[in-house]
């Protein structure tokens, strides 16, 4: 997406690309399902399909765009892959508005008969995702869940406290003509509603960096026991959210960590942006103990590699690209991890191990496995930040809390 993005030069149709892509993604099964309906041999070329599916979107969900410049425009894109595909692409899209009414009709009968595949259309998701949530919090909970998910994200700002305040940059935002909000639970996070904030001098200064709600939390509702550690390590600091959370309260500092050398650099020149002197970077696998880190922490950040179910309004693409097997797969991933941060904190440390998803399998029988095996650890809290609920991304936190006086 990125290097298609950089090649538009217009703002507006930067803007119509990202929700072009994200919402052919956000919808494909239900897309799909109008698409099939007139295609009854399906359509088997790839390249027009998503032509189609571009095109279907925009007559769904766009009403800007007038119905015979979208047929027009993808009969023009698929002429170019195929000029004998025209005709075809022409058929099924003026079937689809012909047919429109029929289409949600037929969907409507599926909802009597089978409830979930029919969520799993009109809501688009996949089947094992709508069972695996059901499991864990219910039906009910799981629709409000998957339909905020499906909603298109603000910008959101975590304000740079070590330089700047939310009176300050609040009145900044104002003089640039930008339309925010400031948000109820933490007020140094701000949604940026209108405008384009990382073209801004106020970026490159380094008065804020980008960051949900959810993810501010961790120390958010934590301050005093961050503000009273001298040592923090982030295992999986990439970006850099919580790692400059941390660094904004402490009075110490912060190894931060990642596997990863070009997230690194990104988290560097984040640091450099910033004007963070308390943050130390180290390349380190998480997996493999390090015995340089043994007891030498007053608190472990184990924000961890997951699916990511409550990032799927950002990255919709989750939707698509994830397994039951994965969930599987970073759960014991996840267990490995935390097995190794368990030795890198001091008598009385705490643990703060957090995940971006929702579903039980990944957050608390992770946290339950660690405990069944860490008899020296106690469970503090333990906080689903559901998305529906929060209005933010879907987000997990534990603390866990190491015997013995610090
Ligand atoms: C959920 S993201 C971390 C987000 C970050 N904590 C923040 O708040 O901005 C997970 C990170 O884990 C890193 N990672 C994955 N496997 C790792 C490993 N074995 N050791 C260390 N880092 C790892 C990835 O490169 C990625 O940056």
């Amino acid at each position: 997406m990125e290097k298609f993005h950089q090649k538009l030069k217009n703002e507006k149709d930067r803007a119509l690309f990202v929700e072009l892509v994200h919402g052919v993604l956000r919808y494909k099964s239900l897309i799909d399902y109008y698409i099939n309906f007139v295609a009854k041999k399906g359509v088997k070329d790839k390249r027009i399909l998503n032509i189609l599916r571009v095109a279907t979107y925009e007559l769904l969900f766009l009403e800007k765009i007038p119905e015979y410049a979208t047929v027009n425009e993808a009969c023009e894109v698929a002429s170019k892959i195929n000029p004998h595909l025209k005709a075809f692409v022409n058929a099924i899209l003026r079937n689809i508005i012909r047919n429109k009414n029929q289409i949600e009709e037929s969907l409507e009968r599926i909802k009597d008969v089978d409830y979930k595949s029919y969520l799993s259309i009109k809501l688009s998701y996949p089947r094992f995702l709508i069972d695996y949530l059901e499991e864990s919090y219910g039906l009910e909970k799981t629709i409000k869940i998957l339909e905020f998910l499906n909603t298109k994200p603000p910008q959101s700002i975590k304000i740079n406290t070590k330089k700047t305040n939310v009176n300050t940059l609040t009145q900044e935002l104002e003089k640039n003509g930008f339309k925010y909000e400031i948000n109820s639970r933490n007020n140094e996070i701000v949604l940026i509603l209108k405008g384009n904030i990382k073209e801004t001098e106020l970026y490159k200064e380094g008065y804020f960096y980008f960051q949900d709600l959810a993810s501010s939390l961790v120390v958010k509702f934590n301050q005093e026991d961050f503000k009273r550690a001298k040592k923090v390590i982030d295992l999986c600091a990439a970006p850099g959210g919580k790692t400059f959370n941390c660094a904004e309260v402490i009075d110490g500092f912060v190894v931060a960590c990642d596997i990863n050398e070009h997230k690194l650099d990104i988290l560097r020149e984040n640091i450099l942006r910033l004007g963070f002197d308390n943050i130390i970077v180290a390349k380190s696998n998480a997996e493999v103990f390090n015995p340089d880190f043994a007891e030498k922490f007053d608190i472990v950040i184990a924000d961890l590699p997951c699916t990511g179910f409550g990032a799927i309004r950002k990255k919709p693409d989750i939707k698509w690209n994830k397994s039951y097997q994965d969930i599987e797969n970073l759960h014991e991933l996840q267990v490995r991890i935390l097995d190794n941060s368990a030795g890198y904190l001091k008598r009385g440390g705490i643990l703060f191990y957090s995940t971006c998803t929702l579903g039980k399998k990944e957050n608390e029988e992770t946290v339950i496995e660690f405990l069944e095996k860490h008899k020296d650890f106690s469970l503090v809290s333990l906080t689903t930040i559901f998305p529906d609920e929060f209005e933010c991304d879907g987000f997990f936190i534990a603390k866990l809390r190491k015997e013995g006086e610090r």
